[in-house]
């Protein structure tokens, strides 16, 4: 996606060679920063810290992780050490063991000598895939965009609700949730977008907002609770998220307050739609609840905010009183009997076992 006018993606090799740069997002949307990835720890330290975040653009990091750290040292045991040390930088988006697993699968036939330049390419491929993944996860969900602005009257905006971010931020570019939004605003469909905030990091606000302001899209940030309200008086058409890991038989687990926003929906007759490219299907998994583990984080996330003075400092200040404990779970599961469909590269399926397989027969596990 354009910033400033310039096309740019959120992770891209640098331009001698040498290392790998990405967008910083810990600093948005007060500071647009690059940093620059040159070791295996930087590639940890990125994830762990969220400086890279959302499941696809975790599993491209891993992907360039894994080319960072042959460059040093390409033996057996070193492949080993760096593929655990990345697969335990967050748990529950499986976009991570998925890349992993293929660029340990592809380097592992090879000579030490050849895995760097190998792992190399398939990062680049993986970057270049999950692009053309999401631009056809906007294809096959701009129909149901459509359908919608066909029913009202000429000009009224079609209103669609997300949660965290899962725009070009989350991805290497496009988007999944974000992907038939931009395509239906392109096709010059009237739409608007009610933004999650989704705290306690506030993907929504601080993400999801700079991206649609970006792009142009129009655009409100609301507080989590809002959702349920906005729905019963009518202002919601439709919810679009992502998604971090989905089961075989169509659970999907998301940033948490996802679950909240697709009981409302429920309630409401609002269709509830996950945008859920392939890599982040967990195809050996058949109970989200049980099954999926669910990252908990920092209790600071929660005591604590950042924001910005009217003198453009940025500064991190207290919530909550001294002494409360605080807890942070960072996803949660929504069962597939919420969710209306999943929008996959494949075009849209019904959320169960059934309905996966039948635009996947090639993934049976
Ligand atoms: O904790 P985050 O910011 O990595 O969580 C991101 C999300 O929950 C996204 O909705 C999900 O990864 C889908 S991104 C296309």
């Amino acid at each position: 996606m354009n910033v400033s006018g310039r096309p740019t993606r959120t992770i891209w090799p640098s331009t001698n060679g040498t290392a790998v740069e990405i967008i910083d997002q810990t600093r948005l949307p007060h500071v647009f920063a690059t940093a620059r990835l040159a070791t295996l720890d930087d590639a940890a330290h990125a994830i762990r810290a969220m400086l890279v975040r959302g499941a696809p653009l975790i599993g491209a990091t891993t992907a360039w992780g894994m080319w960072l750290a042959l460059r040093d040292n390409a033996s057996d045991t070193a492949l080993a050490d760096a593929h655990a040390t990345l697969l335990a930088t967050r748990p529950t988006a499986v976009n991570l063991a998925w890349a992993l697993d293929r660029v340990r699968a592809h380097v592992s036939l090879l000579g030490p000598a050849a895995r760097a330049a190998a792992a190399r390419q398939l990062a680049i491929a993986i970057c270049d895939e999950d692009v053309a993944l999401n631009r056809s996860i906007g294809a096959a969900g701009l129909p149901l965009i459509q359908a919608i602005a066909a029913r009202k009257k000429s000009g009224d905006r079609v209103n669609i609700l997300t949660h965290c971010n899962a725009g070009w931020l989350a991805t290497v570019d496009v988007g999944t949730a974000t992907a038939p939004i931009y395509a239906a605003h392109d096709a010059g469909i009237p739409i608007h977008v009610w933004v999650d905030e989704t705290r306690p990091r506030n993907q929504g606000a601080s993400l999801t907002a700079w991206e649609l302001l970006n792009h142009g899209v129009p655009h409100t940030v609301v507080v989590d609770n809002a959702g349920g309200h906005l729905m019963q008086r009518g202002h919601v058409d439709l919810v679009i998220v992502g998604t971090d890991r989905t089961t075989a038989t169509g659970d999907v687990c998301n940033k948490i307050g996802t679950y909240l926003k697709a009981l409302a929906a429920h309630d409401n007759g609002v269709p509830f739609y996950v945008a859920a490219p392939s890599p982040s299907i967990d195809w050996t998994l058949r109970d989200g609840l049980r099954e999926i583990p669910i990252e908990e984080r920092s209790a600071r996330e929660v005591t604590h905010l950042t924001g910005r003075f009217a003198d453009g400092s940025v500064a991190t200040v207290a919530l909550t009183p001294e002494g409360s404990a605080a807890a942070n779970p960072a996803f949660d599961v929504t069962p597939a009997r919420l969710v209306t469909g999943l929008i996959t590269e494949r075009g849209v399926a019904e959320a169960s076992e059934a309905g996966l397989q039948r635009l996947f027969p090639d993934k049976k596990n």
